[in-house]
C-alpha cells in the first residue's frame, strides 16, 4: 500500500550502512510497503546516493538531542541523545501508517501484517518487559502528535535520555492497556536476550522474523572475511550475537558493499570486508573435542582451562572469548539447538 512505510534513522555513515542492510532485508523478503529514510545531514554523499538507491524516499531531518548525558551514562551509552530524531517520524504525514525500526535491526521474513496493528504497537524490552522496546514499534504520523511528544520531552525529559524513556512516558498505559499492542518479542528479537534465557532461544529463535542488534557493539563493529565467512573483532559480543551476525554480514557484502564501492569509485572507503590472513589466525581443539579445530581471529590464545576452571570464569563473567569460548565455538553449540 501506498500510504504505509517501513521507516528508520541513521545520523552517520555507520548506522546508515546498518539501514542499507536493513532496507535490502525488507526487499528480500518482498515487502509491499515504501521504504523510508530519515538521516542526519552528516550522512556522506556516496552513502545518501546508496540509500536513495535502496529506499523510496530519503529525508534530512534535523539532528535532536537530548543532551541528557547524566542518564545517558546509567546505560554507558553517551551516544544516545540523538535518537531524539527518531521522534521526527510522526511528521512522515503523507502515510497513515508506518513501522519503524532501528537500524542495527535485520529483518528474517515478510513482516508487512505488522500493519494491522495500531498505534503504539511495539515488542517488550528484554531488560525491563513493562517497557517497550523501541526498536520496532507501529505509528500513526501526525502533527499533532509530534507537537504533543515534543512537549513531553521539555517538561519531562527521558528516564534514559533517549527516545525509549520519553516513548515510554508518553504511551505510558503501553504496559497494562491493550494486549493487542504488546508484538511478539519474534518481532524485536534482542540479541542480549539469546545468552539470558538460552533454553527459550532454543525452543523459539528459529521462529524469529527481526533480530536487533541491541547494545554499544554494532555488526559494522567487526571485520569480515567474506571467502572464509569468518567475523573478528571483539568476540565477547560476537557470541552474543550469534549466527544472525553472520546473516548481516553475508548480506552486507554482497549485497551492500558492491553499490557503495560503485559510489565512492577511487575515494578510499572502508567497507570491513577484509582478507583474513592465515598468519593472524590461531588454531585451537573445539571444546569437547568434536568437530573439527577451528579458525579464530585472534590476539592471543589463552592457555586453554580445564571446563570447571572454564565454566567458573564464564560464570564470573570472565570467559575465555578469544580461545574455548569464542563466537565459533559457541555459534556451532547455538547451531545444534536450532537444528
Ligand atoms: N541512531 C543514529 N545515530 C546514532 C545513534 C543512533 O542514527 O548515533 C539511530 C539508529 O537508527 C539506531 C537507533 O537510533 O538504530 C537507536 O540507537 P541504537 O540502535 O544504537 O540503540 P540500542 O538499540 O543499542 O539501544
Ligand atoms: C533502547 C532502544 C533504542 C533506543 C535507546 C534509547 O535500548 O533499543 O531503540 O534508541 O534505548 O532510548
Ligand atoms: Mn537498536
Amino acid at each position: 500500500m501506498a500510504d504505509q512505510a517501513f521507516v528508520t534513522l541513521a545520523t552517520n555513515d555507520n548506522y546508515a550502512r546498518g539501514a542499507m542492510v536493513w532496507g535490502k532485508s525488507l526487499r528480500n523478503h518482498n515487502t509491499s510497503k515504501k521504504l523510508v529514510a530519515l538521516i542526519g545531514p552528516q550522512v556522506s554523499e556516496p552513502c545518501q546516493s546508496v540509500l536513495k538507491r535502496i529506499f523510496d524516499e530519503v529525508r534530512v531531518v534535523d539532528v535532536l538531542d537530548s543532551g541528557d548525558t547524566a542518564h545517558l551514562a546509567m546505560m554507558k551509552r553517551p551516544d544516545l541523545g540523538v535518537t531524539f530524531t527518531k521522534l521526527h517520524c510522526w511528521t512522515l504525514t503523507q502515510y497513515s501508517k508506518c513501522v519503524f525500526m532501528d537500524a542495527d535491526t535485520l529483518v528474517l521474513s515478510n513482516i508487512d501484517e505488522l500493519f494491522d496493528r495500531e498505534e503504539l504497537s511495539a515488542a517488550p524490552d528484554p531488560g525491563w518487559p513493562d517497557c517497550f522496546n523501541s526498536g520496532v514499534f507501529v505509528f500513526c504520523p501526525s502533527m499533532e502528535t509530534y507537537g504533543k511528544l515534543l512537549q513531553y520531552c521539555t517538561e519531562h525529559g527521558s528516564f534514559d535520555g533517549g527516545d525509549q524513556g520519553v516513548l515510554n512516558g508518553f504511551f505510558n498505559n503501553w504496559a497494562t492497556a491493550d494486549i493487542s499492542k504488546h508484538l511478539p518479542f519474534i518481532y524485536n528479537l534482542s540479541s542480549i536476550a539469546i545468552y539470558t534465557y538460552l533454553p527459550a532461544f532454543k525452543q523459539y529463535g528459529g521462529n524469529a522474523k527481526v533480530v536487533h542488534f541491541l547494545g554499544k557493539t554494532k555488526p559494522w563493529s567487526y571485520a569480515f572475511d567474506p571467502k572464509t565467512k569468518q567475523i573478528a573483532g571483539s568476540v565477547q559480543e560476537a557470541a552474543t550475537h550469534s549466527t544472525f551476525l553472520l546473516d548481516w554480514w553475508t548480506l552486507y557484502s554482497s549485497a551492500v558493499v558492491p553499490m557503495l564501492q560503485e559510489q565512492y569509485g577511487d575515494q578510499p572507503f572502508h567497507s570491513g570486508c577484509v582478507e583474513f590472513q592465515y598468519s593472524d589466525m590461531v588454531t585451537f581443539q573445539s571444546a569437547q573435542g568434536e568437530g573439527p579445530s577451528a579458525l579464530v581471529h585472534a590476539q592471543a590464545l589463552e592457555s586453554q582451562l580445564s571446563s570447571e576452571e572454564r565454566k567458573q570464569k564464564w560464570e564470573q563473567g570472565q570467559a575465555d572469548y578469544m580461545g574455548m569460548d569464542s563466537f565459533d565455538n559457541i555459534k556451532k553449540k547455538l547451531d545444534t539447538f536450532l537444528k
